[in-house]
């Protein structure tokens, strides 16, 4: 029995929610491995609606669920969403739920380092989600982070605030901010202590007795690879790794773990914030992706920018992440356009690329080469089988995976769970 990772293959919104909502209620235990509350999606379980940045999906259906390692954590959002979420009727407690000790926290000196600069940078802004993710993880891998361990020994806190605040401070001062007050975040952090620590363990060794007695494990990537620190659209990215390879390092678990990745693939490209789209529509086009297929962001509320689907970049993702398989989503968004067109290279100088180049202004002035195929008349919103839909939609389905070199499991069709065409089940594997 496999374990299964999703992650999203393009630069996040690929419509993650519905596939990890429907793959979690399958599973034993669901961890996240990286990212933190600037993640965001929409859980409809009948009536209910619940929205999730920061806990694992696995938690509407009382699935173990677990924040590992390699996300950081906001100790107060956390307990606003658990006590949001115990107020629609989850039961979260210490048996279903837990997050890793050695897990850096998301301060609020982060939060506003984050506004500060992004403020500050005027049109050359990364347009982060403002949560404080990026300085977290800086203060995680400059070794000097606040950990959820350490919430548990606050009396002997006193050096590590000390290198926390010399450079925190140094920096508020190049803002014209005051000084940390180190007695108010201490209060705090005393405040908020008690509220983690019920779910603080090393949760690495709970993961790996749970995988002993056999349990299927689905480790939920957030954001997408194309906004990964390494391999994304630098410095537009996010500060954490977002391939399939950080399942391993995020939980404590290795990478014999990680099992079927399932690669999250949006039937056209969206992207919020800044950086560079070779496929954005700036036209009617664009909108009427954006309209049709509700593009906005979860979290902030920002309008997506929309375009084509880009097979160079989801190519390039699945590669990099060595997805086992796609779940194609929103192809009904395409539904009725008379043409549809899919980016199969670049032209960058003269010269003709089949992948995305890493330096930024190659990135920003690489102009796509586009195949255009006729589009489809009739609807694919709601299909359950090959057979429910247009030929022409097929043909389209059928393109993608030639050109992304990897094959597809699922063809979502509507935000309903069921409205599915399952081709491989990745936990049968
Ligand atoms: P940060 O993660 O808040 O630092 O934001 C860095 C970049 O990642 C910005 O372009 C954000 O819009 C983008 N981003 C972060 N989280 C998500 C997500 O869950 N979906 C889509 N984009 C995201």
């Amino acid at each position: 029995m496999a374990n299964v990772t999703v992650i999203g293959a393009q630069w996040g919104d690929e419509g993650k929610g519905k596939i990890v909502d429907w793959l979690a209620s399958r599973a034993d235990a669901v961890v996240r491995f990286q990212g933190g509350h600037n993640a965001g999606h929409t859980l409809v379980v009948g009536e209910q609606v619940y929205k999730l940045s920061l806990l694992p999906s696995g938690i509407v259906t009382g699935t173990l669920s677990i924040i590992g390692n390699g996300v950081v954590l906001d100790p107060w959002h956390l307990k606003s969403e658990v006590e949001k979420l115990r107020g629609q009727g989850v039961e979260i407690n210490a048996d279903n739920f837990a997050i890793a000790d050695n897990c850096p926290l998301i301060l609020p000196v982060h939060r506003e380092l984050d506004g500060l600069r992004e403020a500050a940078a005027g049109a050359g802004k990364i347009g982060t989600t403002g949560r404080g993710i990026g300085p977290a993880y800086e203060d995680k891998v400059g070794r000097r982070a606040i950990r959820v361990c350490d919430l548990a020994h606050l009396d002997a806190l006193e050096p590590q605030l000390d290198r926390l605040c010399a450079h925190h401070d140094a920096l508020r001062a190049g803002f014209g901010q005051p000084k940390i007050d180190r007695d108010s975040l201490l209060k705090e952090l005393a405040k908020i202590a008690p509220f983690v620590l019920q779910f603080a363990q090393p949760t690495w060794r709970r993961l790996n007795k749970v995988k002993k007695a056999g349990a299927r494990i689905l480790f939920e990537g957030a954001q997408g690879v194309l906004l990964d620190v390494d391999h994304g659209t630098y410095p537009f990215v996010t500060s954490s790794n977002t391939v399939s390879g950080t399942a391993a390092s995020g939980s404590g678990l290795g990478p014999s773990a990680t099992g079927f990745v399932l690669g999250i693939v949006k039937a056209y490209t969206t992207r919020v914030g800044s950086g560079p789209f070779p496929t954005e529509l700036d036209d009617d086009t664009g909108q009427r992706l954006g309209e049709r297929g509700h593009e906005f962001g979860t979290v902030t509320g920002r309008k997506r920018r929309c375009g084509w689907f880009d097979a160079v970049l989801t190519r390039q993702s699945c590669a990099i992440s060595g997805v086992t398989g796609i779940a194609l989503t929103k192809l009904d968004v395409l539904d009725g356009f008379e043409k549809v067109k899919i980016c199969t290279g670049y032209r960058l100088n003269g010269k003709i690329l089949d992948y995305f180049p890493s330096h930024a202004a190659d990135q920003a002035n690489v102009e796509p080469i586009y195949e255009e195929m006729d589009g489809w008349s009739g609807t694919t919103a709601g299909a359950r089988s090959w057979a429910d839909l247009p030929a022409q939609a097929i043909k389209y389905i059928q393109r993608v995976q030639e050109l992304i070199e990897t094959p597809v499991a699922l063809v979502s069709t509507s935000p309903e769970r069921e409205d599915t065409i399952l081709v491989r089940d990745p936990f049968a594997d």
